[in-house]
């Protein structure tokens, strides 16, 4: 099974060797690895991040997936007949649908393992034959439970005998012992020596780990003629390696007598990046920082140990907030020019390999971004209230961010006071992206409910008085799922004004703005606001109401669009479609859109839906196209790079949604949470950039073409909805500045507002001093 499939994949390297080449190193010192080939990617049991580890299909699809050098790992268990099956952790019942298989009248047992009681149904307890009646299930609760108990599982002679029939130069076997000293005493006396010296003589397994130095310094003989390298793994500091009855701590402070029985050493990834709590002492169910990379790399590449580094999924959480939930960039970190590890063990092989080969210079440092000329057309970088990723929306830090990352755009979503002054913030209820709620007076007293927008506290009943003494918060989209973003600017910056906004815009370097009315229809027709008006003041005052500005005016309403119209005719419109799935956009209404503006925001939910139920992408569907042809620019709503928000078919790789979106659909512009990551998919991926013949780089060695997702075949197509309705009742938005609202008791006058006016220098003051602090510490 995996050589028909090998056929394919040789066919396509010999393509692809024709191509500039895309490597992470530096021609004139090579790789910074012991053996100078790129890093090796070690795929955990296959692409167990998405199918059943340690199975065929884990491991075809990690050879599908991902280039070569690439070692399939298997984690040895033995059985009552000392043969071996490769399960992960001792318990059979969290791997394989033995439960449902085993007579009932099968019993759990008991056994001390590293000094601890266990009680469960382990391997040694089972006949090969037994266990092999068993199918994989996924361990792992975050990920698709949609394969279980279909596929076999695998031996570690299966698993060598796929590997050496495929015949592909680089694909290789590793094997991991977990627990020598229990397998050493179970099922018999000497088992595990007795089992690995047979396999090794017969097998030549490439790689060899395990947890303990014993069973490593019994099988160097062995080792030195089948040609495997034995690795010591290392499990935390302080914890007892049984053989020596020293903690790995200890033994981690002699690299020189590690290898003496060993050529490697595999470590957590946080023995090289340590991990740091945020400053209240929390880690657990949040998420931490990475401090300075220590110099384990270098010292053991002294020691002429090869360090190979465990620990990689794409999909963990508590993650580190440094690489903004983008596990290329994590990957990037241990692949660079002051040191670069011999090998990566990750769930998600294919995204290793991507930071290894897509990568070569890494990923641009911010500070430096905007200072690079963007020689082709990209779609553009729109940042959703600027880089709210990673800082609190909206906020002057996250605008600073995005200007830094690349973006070509930064987005305010555009909310009204009561006093009637326009005020960036993501959704007019103030209880998710302010302090509002540590303010008992403001909380209790306008806390409210109403039917369109549900209760909370609205800007739209706060005077810009009472905004200014809220601070802004980090909002989390899947905190729902428990993935919160980095909170520790919560609470230090305040609001910004829309004027403020576009000053800011207007002294950053030709940043464009993207100023997204929102609730205008609401706030005219229930609260008597006329946000049209107060935008159209703002963008006046601001000199942004010229044909060429970089400015788009978006709005979810079809009338506010219409007002922009006729006032400001010269300024570009997006029609923002809500951000549902409920109804379908067909061409009819992509034409009555187009009566109100050329450009169409489209939400994920139009483009690339998946299903509610699997988590796995629906059918393509053809609103892109259907915009093209009708000549519309179209923006996609929205990328971020949590795991938590991807369909299971990007492999909880942000780097894949955005490749399959961009290969698939021919959009112009997307809006996001983390502009960076896009910045350095569009600019920095060779392996993207080299489609579209920018950047040519003179490496000899295997390329890796991105991964091409696709829904798989058969997806079901998006259900049938009601089309989405685009015209509103007519209303009137063109009020003279001053003049009551007719049929209204409350009579806003959105102008200028005074106040806001006479603290722009100040609050120009501030971004100046802010940006300068950041730029510090972005360098
Ligand atoms: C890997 O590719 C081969 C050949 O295209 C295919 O038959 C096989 O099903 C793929 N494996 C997986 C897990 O998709
Ligand atoms: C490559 O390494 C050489 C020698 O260390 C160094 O001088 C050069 O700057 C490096 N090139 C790049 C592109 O980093
Ligand atoms: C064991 O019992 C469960 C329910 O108690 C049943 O679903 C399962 O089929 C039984 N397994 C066997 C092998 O009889
Ligand atoms: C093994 O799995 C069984 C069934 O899920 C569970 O009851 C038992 O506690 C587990 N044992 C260990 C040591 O995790
Ligand atoms: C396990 O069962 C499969 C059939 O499901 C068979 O092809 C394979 O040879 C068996 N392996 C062992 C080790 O018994
Ligand atoms: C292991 O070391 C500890 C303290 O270093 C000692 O108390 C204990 O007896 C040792 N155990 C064995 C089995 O040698
Ligand atoms: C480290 O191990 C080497 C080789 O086993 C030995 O010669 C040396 O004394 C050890 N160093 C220390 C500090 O224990
Ligand atoms: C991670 O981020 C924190 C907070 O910004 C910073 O202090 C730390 O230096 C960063 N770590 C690394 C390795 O860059
Ligand atoms: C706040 O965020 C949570 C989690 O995303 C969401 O369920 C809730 O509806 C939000 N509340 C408001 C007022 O937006
Ligand atoms: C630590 O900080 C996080 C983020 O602000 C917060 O959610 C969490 O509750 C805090 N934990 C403790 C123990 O205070
Ligand atoms: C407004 O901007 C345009 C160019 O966008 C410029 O030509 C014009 O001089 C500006 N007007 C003022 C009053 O600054
Ligand atoms: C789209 O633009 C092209 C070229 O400008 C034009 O020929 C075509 O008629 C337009 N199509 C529609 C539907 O407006």
């Amino acid at each position: 099974m995996v050589n028909t499939k090998m056929d394919l994949r040789i066919l396509s390297l010999v393509l692809l060797v024709a191509l500039p080449a895309c490597v992470a190193y530096n021609a004139s010192v090579g790789w910074q690895t012991i053996s100078q080939n790129s890093p090796l990617i070690v795929a955990n049991g296959g692409t167990s991040g998405l199918y059943p580890d340690q199975t065929l299909e884990a491991y075809s699809d990690a050879i599908n997936s991902t280039s070569l050098p690439l070692a399939l790992l298997c984690d040895l268990q033995l059985t009552k007949d000392n043969l071996a099956v490769c399960r992960t952790g001792l318990n059979l019942t969290t791997s394989t649908t033995l439960a449902t298989v085993m007579p009932n009248t099968t019993t759990m047992t008991t056994y001390v393992v590293r000094g601890a009681s266990q009680t469960g149904y382990f391997s040694v307890d089972f006949t090969l034959a037994e266990i092999n009646q068993t199918k994989a299930i996924q361990p792992n609760i975050a990920r698709t439970p949609g394969f279980d108990g279909q596929f076999a599982l695998q031996t570690p002679e299966d698993s060598a005998t796929g590997i050496s029939l495929a015949g592909l130069p680089g694909l290789m076997l590793w094997l991991n012992v977990e627990y020598p000293t229990f397998y050493q005493q179970h099922p018999g006396k000497n088992s595990l020596a007795s089992y690995l010296t047979t396999f090794l003589k017969q097998y030549k397994p490439q790689y060899l780990s395990a947890t303990e130095v014993g069973i490593l310094k019994l099988l160097v003989p062995t080792a030195s003629r089948s040609a495997t390298r034995l690795v010591l793994k290392f499990l935390s500091t302080d914890l007892i390696e049984e053989s020596t009855n020293s903690t790995y701590g200890q033994i981690l402070t002699n690299l020189t007598d590690i290898a003496t029985f060993a050529g490697g050493i595999l470590v957590p990834k946080e023995f090289i990046y340590p991990t740091v709590p945020l400053s209240n002492g929390s880690v657990s169910g949040y998420g931490y920082y990475s401090g300075n990379p220590t110099t384990l790399v270098q010292d053991a590449h002294n020691a002429n140990l090869e360090v190979f580094v465990y620990g990689f999924a794409n999909d963990i959480y508590p993650s580190s907030y440094n690489n903004s939930f983008d596990p290329v960039l994590e990957s990037l970190n241990y692949v660079g020019d002051s040191f670069t590890v011999d090998g990566i063990v990750s769930d998600f092989p294919s995204t290793v390999a991507e930071a290894i080969f897509c990568y070569p210079d890494g990923y641009d440092n911010p500070s430096t971004i905007r200072a690079a000329p963007t020689p082709v057309r990209n779609p553009l970088i729109i940042a959703q209230n600027g880089a709210s990723g990673d800082y609190p929306g909206s906020t002057l830090s996250a605008y600073v961010a995005a200007v830094k990352g690349g973006s070509d755009y930064i987005e305010c979503s555009v909310q009204i006071t009561k006093d009637g002054v326009p005020i960036c913030r993501d959704g007019a209820n103030l209880v998710n992206t302010t302090n509002v709620a540590l303010n008992p007076d403001l909380f209790e007293t306008k806390f409210t409910t109403y039917q369109e927008m549900g209760s909370g506290v609205f800007s739209f009943d706060l005077t810009l008085e009472e905004i200014r003494t809220l601070r802004a918060i980090i909002y989390s989209p899947f905190g729902v799922v428990n993935v919160s973003r980095d909170p520790s600017l919560d609470g230090k910056e305040g609001i910004l004004t829309l004027d403020e906004f576009l000053s800011f815009a207007k002294n950053n370097s030709g940043v464009g703005v993207y100023v997204n009315v929102q609730n205008a229809y609401f706030v005219r027709t229930v609260k008597s606001l006329d946000m049209v008006s107060a935008v159209v003041t703002s963008l006046t005052t601001a000199n942004l109401t010229n044909v060429g500005d970089k400015v788009y005016l978006a709005s979810e309403d079809s009338s506010a669009l219409a007002a922009f119209q006729s006032l400001i005719p010269s300024v570009q419109r997006v029609y923002v479609t809500p951000d549902t799935g409920d109804v379908t956009i067909t061409t009819a209404v992509l034409q009555e859109i187009k009566k109100y503006a050329d450009i169409v925001t489209l939400d994920r939910a139009f483009v690339d839906p998946f299903d509610s139920q699997t988590s796995f992408l629906l059918e393509k569907t053809s609103v892109v196209s259907a915009a093209k042809s009708l000549n519309m620019t179209v923006f996609y709503h929205f990328l971020a790079n949590e795991f938590s928000g991807l369909a299971f078919d990007y492999r909880a790789d942000p780097i894949l949604k955005i490749s399959y979106l961009i290969s698939e659909y021919n959009l112009d512009g997307f809006i996001t949470d983390h502009p960076a990551t896009l910045y350095n998919f569009l600019y920095n991926n060779y392996c993207w950039n080299l489609l579209g013949g920018q950047k040519t780089v003179n490496y000899a060695a295997n390329l890796s073409p991105l991964f091409p997702v696709s829904p798989v075949p058969g997806a079901p197509a998006v259900a049938p909805s009601p089309a989405l309705s685009v015209a509103e009742p007519p209303v009137s938005y063109l009020v003279p500045a001053g003049s009551p609202l007719p049929n209204s008791s409350i009579a806003p006058a959105p102008s200028s507002n005074p106040s806001s006016a006479t603290k722009l220098p100040l609050n120009l003051l501030t971004s100046i001093v802010l940006i300068f602090i950041l730029t510090l510490l972005l360098n």
